[in-house]
């Protein structure tokens, strides 16, 4: 078959492609896997109960065609979106109006709109590129530019923190600053769990303000809600800043449902393009979550019921590392919110790619540290050297998992 550039580029592999295939595969066969792999969420004990009432609320009336049996508008439910906008004007006085507000089926489908929207060729023929200030990076922004070279970024610098973690600290000095057209930073960061400091995000709210253009600022993790951030750190809005949530690490990934807050020249115009992809959102995710926020204090139930999980979970995914990992060199990043650990095998004899297929075959999933390279002019060997690993599920999985990773990284260090 014979495909565009675009369409080559895109369908072709990709760690996204490989890390959802992955799930599918444990989807199927669930007995088979232990899955440290992609980025679903726990299932909370602590939020089941209020998802079923929600459900329950948005269903039990037989009212389905209300539900299922029609198009929102592109810009999303109303009233969901006008619930949301009272709750955030309530709590961190934004000032907001409906028109600040709308929903996508998934953040994912934001990126890729709002990476388009901004970057690519414009008017005169120029590449304008979206500035990833961090790296490592969300695996999901690569290749989610249309044209190539769409994405510009540089390698962190590694602090040492210790004896066994380390640190990332965006490289000001190194950024790649021609033809930006907007800045996007993951925050807290998939896959480090990094949250970039708060002297961070005010040089790159000053660096975006200087080069005149948005920074998007991605929240899947973070503030307002799911809050699965375990530092302190500061949350500021503005006109120039497109904030983009999600429902997925609440616990409701197979909703598809994004937020993007954002002024309304942007958010009409990704209504526009959401129009054009989608037609509309997916309905589900905004009626539950409007029935969460009509029955319960929504930013406060992430607080008290989706943190203490992470946070629990982080610590007990760091000590069962701490055992398995014992007589091997390693470090982690600190873990200061998301839901993964990020490991480094500084030395490592084989690539992080060899390590995920080995530990495949073993029927143990990670991702290698080399999918998080969106935007690197040139591959960075120290991510050879790195997994991302998800605390999400079970002790007993995290158990078995790190023996795994333990027996490879010891067999590899050790010339097998
Ligand atoms: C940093 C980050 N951004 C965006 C997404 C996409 O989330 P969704 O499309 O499920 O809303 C994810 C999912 O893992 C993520 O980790």
């Amino acid at each position: 078959m014979k495909f565009s550039e675009f369409g080559a580029r895109f369908s072709g592999r990709s760690g996204t492609r490989d890390l959802m295939d992955d799930l599918g595969a444990v989807a199927r066969e669930p007995s088979r896997w232990i899955n440290l792999g992609g980025g679903n969420p726990s299932v909370i004990p602590a939020m089941k109960p209020l998802f079923d009432d929600a459900l329950a609320a948005i269903t039990s009336r037989g009212d389905w065609p209300a539900l299922l049996g029609g198009y929102d508008s592109p810009q999303g439910y109303q009233p969901f979106i006008e619930a949301l906008t009272d709750d955030l004007n309530r709590r961190s006085g934004w000032n907001l109006t409906p028109r600040h507000i709308m929903t996508t089926p998934g953040s994912q489908a934001s990126f890729f709109m709002l990476f388009n929207l901004f970057g690519g060729y414009d008017p005169a023929g120029r590449l304008r590129r979206v500035l990833l200030p961090q790296s490592p990076e969300y695996i999901g922004y690569s290749q989610s530019g249309i044209a190539p070279g769409q994405l510009a970024s540089c390698r962190s610098r590694i602090e040492l923190v210790g004896e066994r973690q380390f640190r990332y600290h965006i490289d000001f000095g190194a950024l790649p600053l021609d033809d930006v057209a907007a800045i996007c930073v993951s925050r807290p960061s998939n896959p480090t769990g990094k949250l970039a400091s708060d002297e961070e995000m005010a040089q790159l709210y000053a660096l975006a303000r200087r080069l005149d253009v948005p920074i998007i600022v991605d929240s899947a993790y973070g503030l307002p809600f799911p809050g699965i951030t375990f530092v302190p750190g500061t949350v500021v809005r503005d006109d120039n800043t497109v904030f983009c949530l999600s429902l997925s690490k609440l616990g409701l990934p197979g909703a598809r449902t994004g937020i993007v807050i954002a002024n309304p020249d942007i958010i009409d115009a990704l209504t526009g393009m959401n129009a054009m992809l989608n037609l509309a959102p997916n309905p589900l995710g905004a009626r539950i979550a409007l029935a969460l926020l009509q029955q319960h204090d929504l930013v406060a139930l992430a607080r008290e019921r989706v943190l203490p999980h992470y946070v629990e979970r982080s610590r007990l995914a760091q000590a069962i590392a701490e055992r398995a990992l014992a007589g091997l060199p390693w470090r982690i990043h600190a873990s200061e919110g998301a839901i993964f650990l990020w490991l480094w095998f500084p030395g490592l004899p084989v690539s992080a790619e060899v390590l995920y297929e080995r530990l495949k075959a073993r029927g143990v999933l990670v991702i290698p540290g080399t999918y998080f390279a969106p935007g690197l002019p040139a591959p960075w060997p120290h991510l050879g050297e790195c997994l991302r690993v998800s605390y999400a599920q079970p002790d007993a999985v995290l158990e078995a998992g790190f023996a795994a990773i333990a027996a490879e990284v010891g067999a590899a260090y050790r010339g097998g």
